[in-house]
């Protein structure tokens, strides 16, 4: 990506929080950090190219709880239910492409590249295998040592788009990164459990969402029975593809926006930016314009990076992804 998207985001995040974080933060304490991130997350691209996916929902669930701390790929222990045991995220995956770069880079460079760095480039390199740009991200995240289940509280995938915009706007994300990340839903999977009620009984009337393709709506509900699925056993369900809008389910482009004027979209919050002025002037500008998305995606994936993130003496190193450091963890906040 060349330099001056990434000036212009600077300009347009406070200076201390701009300043807190630098491009190519390892250049000398670990060099080839970014080059070794890259090269695992290509290995397991080629085996499954879903793998952009589940880091990119990994990336974003990290920085919604406690910021971009990697708090969500540490490991429950017996005095501690961790962030990755709470509902939402039982069904976030890629933790061992997380993992297998951690062990990559502790082998070249001990102690010294963080799991949120690492969770972060992933999330970069994965956007660019999967069509976006390869934007220049900066580094110097440190890794916190709190990861609670009970904190995590996430949007609701049935919430209007005003709702979604107060929760983001509660982590300093404006309506146009909202709209545009959502742009990620253009890639992946989601469980059945969650459209069950949007396919069978939508606001309690026992008749699907009026706003809904039929034809996509009749193939849902050949794939999703209307069975009700515990939380505690969501990922054995049947999982769809979040883009019924295109033939090529792990490729980030403006389908996704294309569906939403076709309602074609799974998530009730994702069709919902097509019924909202601002919101859906601009995903009609990205169908025209596909370019404009893939700049806009880069800069508000960099303004997510920057979510809570730890730097300086804050926080520490993780030497394992799934562990913090002392073995135990923290419970003061
Ligand atoms: C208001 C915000 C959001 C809501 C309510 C939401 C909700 C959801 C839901 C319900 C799923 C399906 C999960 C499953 O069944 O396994 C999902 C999947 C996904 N989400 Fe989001 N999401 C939001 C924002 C984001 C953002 C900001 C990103 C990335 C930048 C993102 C990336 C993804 C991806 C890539 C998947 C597919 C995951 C996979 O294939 O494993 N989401 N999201």
């Amino acid at each position: 990506m060349a330099a001056l998207p990434f000036v212009l985001l600077l300009l347009a995040l406070p200076p201390a929080i701009a300043l807190s974080l630098e491009i190519h933060y390892y250049r000398y304490s670990c060099p080839r950090a970014e080059i070794i991130v890259k090269r695992v997350v290509e290995k397991h691209f080629q085996q499954d190219p879903s793998v952009p996916a589940g880091l990119l929902r990994l990336h974003f669930h990290d920085c919604f709880v406690r910021g971009c701390d990697a708090s969500v790929l540490v490991d429950s222990t017996p005095g501690n239910v961790a962030e990755k045991e709470s509902p939402p995220n039982l069904t976030l995956r890629t933790f061992d492409v997380i993992d297998d770069i951690k062990a990559e880079l502790e082998k070249e460079c001990s102690g010294v590249v963080s799991c949120a760095d690492i969770l972060a480039l992933a999330t970069r390199d994965a956007v660019a295998l999967s069509g976006g740009a390869a934007y220049a991200l900066p580094t110097g995240r440190r890794d916190g040592t709190i990861s609670r289940a009970a904190d995590v509280q996430l949007p609701s995938p049935s919430s209007s788009v005003e709702t979604a915009e107060a929760d983001f706007r509660s982590i300093n994300l404006d309506l146009v990164d909202l709209t545009t990340l959502l742009g990620a839903h253009g890639v992946g999977f989601c469980h059945c459990s969650l459209v069950t009620t949007r396919l069978y009984n939508y606001q309690g009337t026992g008749l699907s969402d009026p706003t809904m393709d039929p034809a996509m709506l009749a193939s849902l509900k050949q794939k999703c029975p209307p069975e009700v699925v515990l939380p505690s056993n969501i990922t054995r369900d049947t999982r769809i593809f979040l883009n019924q809008a295109t033939s090529k389910p792990f490729f980030l482009d403006t389908s996704f926006y294309q569906g939403l004027f076709g309602e074609k979209a799974v998530l009730e919050l994702d069709q919902g930016l097509a019924f909202t002025d601002v919101t859906s002037k601009l995903a009609a500008r990205y169908v025209r314009r596909p370019k404009r998305f893939v700049h806009q995606f880069s800069k508000s994936m960099i303004k997510l990076g920057y979510v809570g993130v730890l730097t300086g003496e804050d926080g520490e190193i993780r030497l394992d992804c799934r562990k913090v450091n002392n073995g135990t963890q923290t419970t003061l906040s």
